[in-house]
């Protein structure tokens, strides 16, 4: 029996082809993500003729498609400032209005960005609450630090799945390997987001010849 600690490294943009899949992060160090939520925040201020314009307090979800024109799922919360709609200015330059009196609102957004004409469309929803209190503050996490996410998430099943189909295909050895433990699932914000998995192998009893990829019939031959 043979067995081997792996660890992949995987971009999430770039192995997840056009399938976005659903990412958490607390702040948008990520400046395509901040693009978008810009445009989207302009039109949802740009939209509303009276009260104060509500500027980005936290991106609370963002997932995108890869490549040119990329689109993007967003969710992110607003706090209302002490700019009124009517002063035309950008909410990047206004306040947060004290958070005893602000409105909130959160945000899901869709935005599709057109790179050549430096154009995007948007749609969106947003709900605004009066009570502020009612919003729970999440921990803003250090981005460019890796910081341990759960196994089971879909996506580092799907990023383990492609790494074991990969190593199976390109390994010399003769039988098929099957994942007996992941060790630890790591991810982290730069320029997108970066995984860290380090997992465990064993080797099975499906010979390479015979199985061209892992079936349920392939167990991991005894120990010992
Ligand atoms: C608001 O700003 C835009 C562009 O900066 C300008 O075209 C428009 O005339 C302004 N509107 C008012 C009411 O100041
Ligand atoms: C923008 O979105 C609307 C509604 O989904 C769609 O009809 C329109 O074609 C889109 N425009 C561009 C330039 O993508
Ligand atoms: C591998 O072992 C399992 C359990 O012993 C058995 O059911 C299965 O048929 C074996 N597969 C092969 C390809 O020998």
């Amino acid at each position: 029996m043979k067995a081997f600690i792996v660890l992949v490294l995987c971009c999430s943009f770039f192995c997840s082809r056009a399938i976005p899949l659903p990412f958490e992060f607390s702040d948008c160090d990520d400046p395509d993500v901040f693009k978008a939520v810009d445009a989207a925040l302009q039109k949802y201020n740009g939209d509303r003729a009276t009260g104060n314009q509500f500027a980005l307090y936290m991106v609370m979800e963002a997932e995108r498609t890869a490549g040119p024109d990329p689109q993007f799922y967003m969710k992110y919360r607003i706090l209302e400032t002490s700019c009124a709609i009517e002063e035309n200015k950008s909410w990047q330059e206004c306040h947060y209005k004290p958070f005893a009196e602000a409105q909130t609102g959160e945000c899901t957004a869709r935005v599709h960005m057109n790179d050549a004409e430096k154009t995007s469309n948007v749609s969106q929803d947003c709900k605004i609450f009066s009570d502020v209190s009612k919003i729970r503050i999440t921990e803003v996490p250090c981005l460019g630090c890796y910081h341990p996410i759960s196994s089971d998430s879909s996506q580092v099943s799907q990023i383990l799945q492609k790494a074991i189909q990969k190593f199976n295909k390109h390994s010399d050895e003769p039988s098929l390997f099957k994942l007996v433990e992941i060790k630890q699932a790591k991810r982290k914000v730069v320029n997108g987001w970066k995984y860290k998995i380090e997992y465990e192998i064993e080797e099975t009893n499906c010979s390479k010849e015979e199985f061209p990829d892992l079936t349920p019939e392939c167990r991991i031959t005894s120990r010992g």
